[in-house]
């Protein structure tokens, strides 16, 4: 078996993935016409035109862009139960998926329709196929921590599907600190704690994330690397990075994949991961995200291992179900020299 073959027959887990990032261009016309909605793209060669994006900010226009196609309870099941049927193709057993409830409510949709269209998608993949998965919800950090007040209002209703918060959208000027007293309220609420941070902010902003807000995980981080101390805390600590190779080109943090910082990071033996994002903005799942990055930087086995292993480590399974999983991975592993 070599590594392409590990890659794909590895059990996996994602720990970074937007739902409403993948939205496939198809699935959004559909949308648009069945809801009869206006979107600025003649075609789908259109859509995928528009995907030339330079900088975080210029992605998210058009990706709140796309999800006003969303209405329904039945869009974003139909949305979810899509992704869910990329975790089969990819071998995905387990999956942590963010949503960002405010980009829906602030167009008058309501919050119960977003996280029950969602939810319901993912227990039928529970059922069928035995995806299982836990739900996270992002405030939008461009807006007012008020707005995030309200929104964790209306979450609390639905605690038994909602296992976590985390924050997402426009990072540089909104700092983690903004954020405080809201991640306060959910933790005390126990709602476990994430946070988008060094992706294109500073590591200041990663400290703030560990520090005020109590993450049990960072999304991104790849920032770290510019600050020698928390390099050393992240590494101490093992708090996880969900790092995602193809959405940091696309989105030019890096310019090329091959010169992407994760091998540096796994050799300062940080936590790290290989997460997909908004794979259908930025050109691939999670078995192209690992395929790729193996490939640009000549990763070796141990170290695609190493990442495999590490998702499980990092997810919000039980430790026995962590054991289980990770066996099975070391056990295709020892396959590889065959
Ligand atoms: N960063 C910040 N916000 C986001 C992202 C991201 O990569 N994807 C969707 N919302
Ligand atoms: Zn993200």
């Amino acid at each position: 078996m070599n590594i392409l073959e590990f890659i794909k027959k590895s059990p996996k887990t994602e720990l970074h993935l937007h739902i409403e990032g993948t939205l496939e261009p198809e699935q959004m016309f559909t949308l648009a016409k069945r809801n009869n909605i206006e979107i600025p793209f003649k075609n789908i060669n259109d859509v995928k035109k528009a995907y030339n994006f330079s900088n975080l900010e210029s992605f998210l226009k058009i990706y709140y862009e796309g999800a006003k196609v969303l209405i329904k309870e039945q869009d974003f099941f139909d949305l979810t139960w899509a992704y869910a049927l990329k975790c089969k193709e990819d071998n995905i057993v387990h999956a942590e998926i963010f949503f960002d409830p405010q980009t829906h409510t602030d167009r008058g949709i309501n919050f119960d329709i977003v996280i029950n269209g969602i939810y319901k998608a993912l227990q039928k993949a529970e059922k069928e196929f035995g995806l299982s998965f836990k739900i996270i919800m992002c405030f939008l950090r461009h807006l007012d921590e008020e707005s995030g007040f309200k929104i964790l209002d209306q979450a609390f209703v639905h605690k038994d599907k909602i296992y976590g918060v985390g924050l997402d959208s426009s990072e540089a000027g909104n700092p983690p600190s903004k954020f405080e007293k809201l991640f306060k309220k959910a933790a005390e609420n126990n709602f476990i704690t994430v946070a988008h941070a060094g992706e294109e902010g500073p590591p200041e902003y990663i400290w703030e994330a560990l520090n005020l807000l109590n993450v049990k995980r960072i999304d991104h981080g790849v920032q770290c690397l510019k600050d020698e101390k928390l390099v050393e805390e992240l590494s101490k600590s093992q708090i996880p990075l969900t790092v995602c190779p193809l959405s940091n080109i696309k989105l030019q943090v890096f310019n090329k994949l091959e010169n992407h910082n994760l091998w540096k990071m796994l050799d300062k033996k940080l936590m790290v991961t290989v997460n997909s994002d908004d794979p259908a903005y930025f050109g691939g799942y999670l078995n192209k995200n690992l395929i790729e990055v193996q490939a640009a930087l000549n990763l070796s086995k141990d170290e695609v291992k190493t990442l495999l292993v590490n998702s499980f480590k990092s997810s919000f399974l039980s430790e026995e179900k962590k054991k289980e999983w990770i066996s099975k991975i070391l056990s295709i592993n020892s396959l590889l020299s065959i």
